[in-house]
């Protein structure tokens, strides 16, 4: 099949960048050193090709991405880095299946009980270390963990995500704010114990040498968020639309915002400037030179990996214009 027989918008993942972003990581941390973050791609196939680079853990941020990676085969050790209130399918996922292994994140009382309640038996004390989201405050940790631990849970360390870093584009400044963070955490550690020092993301991969393990996502696919980081991940990501409209000094293709995460900006057209996207369209602005016609296909490049692919039922992995494979985004919903 040919990129032209597909209907649009179609999800493009060009198979020799994402082989080299695979690649890259894998050779950056290798091993256990990665535990990557399958909310950025939703995908077990790919998850698939990160295990076979040899990372055996991986980082969830739903209930239903652990579910998927378990019933793919890949659930060994999946971590859920996020806090939930009812535990009940990660207990009955750990308890019908000797071989998964779920550890669950923790930063209060309440979502110690519901881990003990929900039948998990694995945990790691959640901290925050600057980003405005979940995490205990660093002090508590070992408060919590003690809690944890008296309630017959296995507490296997610390998490804390540098969210407020890992975009910025200026690397000094990276490197600064990731020490401030991590310098948090690993006193939190000291705190808690055991064998898990879990963090970072792409943006912080080999900057922070704090974490045992680093929790990234994006790179495998990429975004132009994360594109202006001067990373040496390539943009494998693409969404392929159709031009509908052509009208003097504009024209208006089939990609807008239910096929585009938009909350890091507008997408990014080659040889165009994007005016504006809407439900169902990307408006935009040739450059002069590089008019388009109706029923011409483009490739929009998504500014935000995680929310474009959760819109798609499938991802195209292409060769240039050869469609290769496709990989179902079975790990969507909640
Ligand atoms: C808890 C957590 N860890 C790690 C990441 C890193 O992901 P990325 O590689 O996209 O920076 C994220 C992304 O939002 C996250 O929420």
């Amino acid at each position: 099949m040919r990129i032209g027989d597909l209907q649009t918008p179609a999800l493009l993942v060009e198979a020799a960048d994402l082989e080299h972003n695979l690649a890259t990581m894998s050779a950056a941390l290798p091993g256990e050193r990665l535990r990557p973050h399958v909310k950025a791609h939703k995908c077990t196939e790919l998850a698939r090709r990160q295990a076979d680079g040899g990372h055996v853990g991986f980082t969830c941020a739903t209930i239903r991405e652990c579910e998927g990676m378990a019933a793919a085969g890949l659930g060994t050790d999946v971590m859920l880095a996020n806090e939930v209130l009812d535990a009940r399918r990660l207990g009955a996922l750990v308890a019908r299946n000797d071989d998964v292994r779920v550890t669950l994140a923790v930063d209060s009382e309440p979502t110690i009980e519901a881990a003990v309640a929900g039948g998990v038996r694995d945990v790691v004390i959640d901290v925050n270390v600057g980003l405005p989201r979940c995490g205990c405050p660093p002090e508590d940790a070992g408060r919590l963990a003690d809690l944890s631990r008296s309630k017959g849970l296995d507490v296997r360390g610390v998490m804390g995500y540098e969210g407020h870093v890992v975009g910025n584009d200026d690397r000094a400044f990276r490197e600064s704010a990731t020490a401030d963070a991590m310098k948090l955490l690993v006193q939190a550690h000291g705190d808690v114990g055991g064998e898990l020092i879990s963090a970072g993301g792409t943006g912080t991969y080999d900057i922070n040498t704090w974490a045992t393990e680093i929790q990234a996502g994006s790179y495998a696919l990429m975004d132009t968020a994360y594109g202006h980081l001067d990373l040496p991940f390539r943009q494998a990501l693409s969404v392929l639309a159709t031009v509908v409209s052509v009208s003097p000094g504009y024209a208006v293709a089939d990609c807008g915002l239910k096929a585009l995460g938009m909350d890091h900006g507008n997408p990014t057209i080659l040889d165009a400037t994007v005016f504006f996207c809407s439900d169902e369209h990307v408006t935009f602005i040739p450059d002069e030179g590089s008019p388009v016609r109706v029923g011409d296909r483009i490739r929009v490049l998504p500014a935000h990996v995680d929310p474009t692919v959760a819109y798609h039922e499938r991802m195209h992995i292409v060769d240039v214009d050869d469609v290769v494979e496709a990989w179902p985004v079975d790990l969507r919903g909640w």
